[in-house]
């Protein structure tokens, strides 16, 4: 069974309450239902972690290291500036799912830049939180 772990950045504990138009009004722990529903079907093995600190991102991606085979990240605002985040994806060298819940190539011009992007084998953006399960159906495909 594939273990896939799923992180989330800054502000997306704020789920439901920030910004619904954007990013809809499911909670943070309807998100997780929903995910370890999906796993169930899928027959994959989830684990969750989100934080707000950058730091701490690393700390998680690195720990990933022999112990997953598939990462599903949204790193919020992250997305947009950490070379760090990137560098510990790269290091790690597990396949990863970017994915952002709204469609960030159609707001402000700085969302439409990446740095992770690279390190990733797939974005997924503009899907709402259905695109946390179709990046776990991407991550379960590939090697098949
Ligand atoms: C986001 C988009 C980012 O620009 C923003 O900073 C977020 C959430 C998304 O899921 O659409 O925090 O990653």
């Amino acid at each position: 069974m594939k273990k896939i772990l799923v992180i989330n950045g800054p502000n997306l504990n704020m789920l439901g309450i920030r910004e619904p138009e954007h990013y809809g009004r499911e909670t943070y722990e309807m998100l997780t239902e929903k995910i370890k529903k999906h796993a169930k079907d899928v027959c994959v093995q989830v684990s969750f972690y989100q934080s707000n600190h950058e730091g701490d991102l690393v700390d998680k991606i690195q720990e990933a290291y022999q112990k997953f085979d598939g990462i599903v990240i949204n790193p919020g605002a992250y997305t947009h500036t950490s070379v760090v985040i990137l560098d510990a994806l790269k290091a790690v060298g597990i396949p990863t799912v970017e994915v952002h819940i709204s469609d960030v190539d159609s707001r402000e011009e700085f969302r439409q830049i990446s740095y992770i992007r690279s390190a990733c084998v797939a974005c997924v953006k503009g899907h709402g939180t259905d695109g946390y399960l179709e990046a776990m159906d991407i991550l379960c495909s590939l090697g098949e």
